[in-house]
């Protein structure tokens, strides 16, 4: 009787308290290996292999990131959050019950899991309990869900699902929230959700996969540019489509790809950056030495930037100069160790700890102190004193650069300037003034 009781009690605190706690929803044995879809979906696999999605749980700014920031954390609400990366970086690694956290020996993690977000993750979904932190409702097997009402194919079987072609799947996890903190740490879906691509007049609405879906080279489908369906055989075997969903979840990341291979998705994310917004200059307050910078979002259908904007950096160039080419005024230009000014215009988001002081790291992150960035077709107008004086002709140059972390933080992150995110030029004016 002791010895039952014994045992049910070790069995009762193994599988409900931390010690043999586990996030295991699903059978491992039930995912396919990408390696797999690739024998009929070859095409597809070549635009996902090397995309942000399938180096998502291998990518070095992240890897690195998690490892140092979530180092010596004490308090129990940071440590939980810590513990969570893996949970959209490794989602069929977590759903699986291994890794479920960041420092998990990444020898014991299941080669699949780490084919980060993949086809099998994506395509045995079924819904989702909420909108952010990759709450994904799976049914994984022999169904794989999409977007036909009508595929037919030998090796799976197939079932039409409406979640696929709606910007929730993605909402899964592009929202992140602190998990214990509640900051809204990334909240892309949140800004394409109350902004003015989520219309009701179907001539307006565009997803995500309107735009991210319908991308590819020579086409940065952005809402500034044209986004025409792509024709083709989404399976060897299968029927010409009017379109075929394109799989290079490409955003803004112009530098990880490229260490994996792919120049590829490198340009295409340069062409999507330069296809996002435009400027503007009024010089009609010239004469009282004010200048005026109008930048507006014309091809994002979320705030620009998106995502994780407290590392992202999107800042104004000001360069002015007399027609001796003499310089007059600047703003917002590089350092030879690839720093920006303290006083550059910049558009991000900055965490605070809670006592009013800024924090970078995400763990820590108890509130938003600001939020400087630009929604979905609005502009954002900056209003600069220049040094009073009288320059004659000058000329003023104004870019709006891009690139998708700080060099300064990225330098404290590794040694030797080992990663240089690449500086994209958006967009560019130059007028000359009297
Ligand atoms: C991040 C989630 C995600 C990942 C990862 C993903 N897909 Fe998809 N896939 C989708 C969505 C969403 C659609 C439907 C888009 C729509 O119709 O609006 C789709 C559509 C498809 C279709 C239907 C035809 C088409 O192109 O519309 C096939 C086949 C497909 N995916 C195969 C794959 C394969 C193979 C992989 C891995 C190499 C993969 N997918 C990875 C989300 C994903
Ligand atoms: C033996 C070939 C083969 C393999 C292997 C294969 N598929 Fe397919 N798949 C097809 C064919 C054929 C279609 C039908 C295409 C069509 O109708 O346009 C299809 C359709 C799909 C669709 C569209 C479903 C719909 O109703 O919209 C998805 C999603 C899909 N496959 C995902 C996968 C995933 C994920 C894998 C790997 C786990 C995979 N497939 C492996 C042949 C295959
Ligand atoms: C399972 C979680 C998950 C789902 C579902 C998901 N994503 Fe992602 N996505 C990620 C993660 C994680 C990254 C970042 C990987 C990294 O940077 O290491 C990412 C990166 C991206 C990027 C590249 C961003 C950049 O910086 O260039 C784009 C674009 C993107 N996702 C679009 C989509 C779209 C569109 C959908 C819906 C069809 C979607 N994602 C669904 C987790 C997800
Ligand atoms: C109207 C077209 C459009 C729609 C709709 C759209 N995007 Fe984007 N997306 C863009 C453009 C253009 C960029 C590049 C500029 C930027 O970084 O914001 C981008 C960039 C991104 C990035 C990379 C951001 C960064 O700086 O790292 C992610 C992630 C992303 N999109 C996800 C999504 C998700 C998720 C949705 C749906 C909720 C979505 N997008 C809807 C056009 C669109
Ligand atoms: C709910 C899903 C989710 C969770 C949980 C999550 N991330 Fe992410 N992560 C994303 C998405 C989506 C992106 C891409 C957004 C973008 O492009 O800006 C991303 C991008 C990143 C990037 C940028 C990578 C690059 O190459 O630019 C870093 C770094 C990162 N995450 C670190 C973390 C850390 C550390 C944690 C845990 C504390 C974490 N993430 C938890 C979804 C998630």
């Amino acid at each position: 009787m002791k010895i039952k009781l014994f045992l049910l009690v070790i069995t009762f605190l193994m599988t409900h308290t931390a010690f043999g706690a586990s996030n295991k929803k699903y059978e491992l044995s039930k995912f396919a290996r990408v390696q797999i879809c690739k024998m009929c979906h070859g095409g597809i696999y070549k635009q996902w292999e090397n995309s942000m999605h399938s180096l998502a749980h291998v990518d070095p700014i992240y890897r690195k990131v998690s490892k140092t920031f979530l180092k010596g954390l004490t308090v129990a609400g940071e440590i939980e959050e810590a513990q969570s990366c893996v949970k959209c970086h490794t989602p069929i690694g977590f759903f699986t019950g291994y890794p479920t956290k960041t420092s998990d020996n990444e020898k014991d993690i299941p080669a699949i899991a780490k084919s980060g977000v993949q086809c099998d993750f994506c395509h045995t979904a079924i819904g989702h309990e909420h909108p952010y932190n990759n709450a994904m409702i799976l049914d994984p097997g022999v169904i794989k869900r999409g977007p036909y009402k009508d595929a037919k194919a030998s090796l799976h079987q197939t079932q039409y699902s409406k979640f696929h072609t709606e910007s929730k799947i993605c909402g899964t996890c592009h929202n992140v929230r602190h998990v214990a903190f509640d900051t809204k740490l990334e909240s892309t879906y949140d800004e394409w959700l109350n902004g003015p691509y989520n219309s009701d007049d179907p001539a307006l609405r565009v997803t995500c996969q309107g735009c991210h879906m319908h991308q590819r080279p020579g086409f940065p489908a952005t809402g500034s540019t044209e986004r025409p369906k792509n024709p083709g055989l989404a399976a060897v075997m299968g029927p010409k489509r009017k379109h075929v969903s394109t799989h290079y979840f490409v955003g803004a990341n112009a530098l990880i790809p490229g260490l994996h291979n792919s120049k590829l998705k490198v340009d295409m994310a340069k062409a999507r950056l330069k296809n996002a917004a435009t400027l503007s200059i009024d010089t009609s307050e010239i004469k009282k030495s004010i200048l005026t910078i109008a930048t507006k979002n014309t091809g994002a259908g979320h705030y620009l930037p998106t995502g994780l904007t407290n590392i992202r950096q999107m800042w104004l160039e000001i360069i002015i100069k007399n027609s001796k080419g003499k310089l007059i005024f600047s703003s917002g230009a590089v350092d030879k160790n690839g720093y920006l000014p303290k006083d550059t215009i910049i558009y991000n988001t900055v965490f605070g700890d809670g006592k009013g002081s800024k924090v970078v790291n995400i763990a820590k992150a108890k509130s938003i102190l600001s939020d400087k960035r630009i929604p979905p077709k609005k502009s954002v107008k900056e209003r600069i004193n220049l040094t009073k004086g009288n320059y004659g002709k000058a000329t003023i140059s104004v870019r709006l650069l891009y690139r998708s972390a700080s060099q300064k933080l990225i330098d404290q992150l590794f040694k030797d300037k080992k990663y240089v995110f690449p500086i994209i030029e958006m967009a560019q004016r130059s007028i000359t003034v009297d």
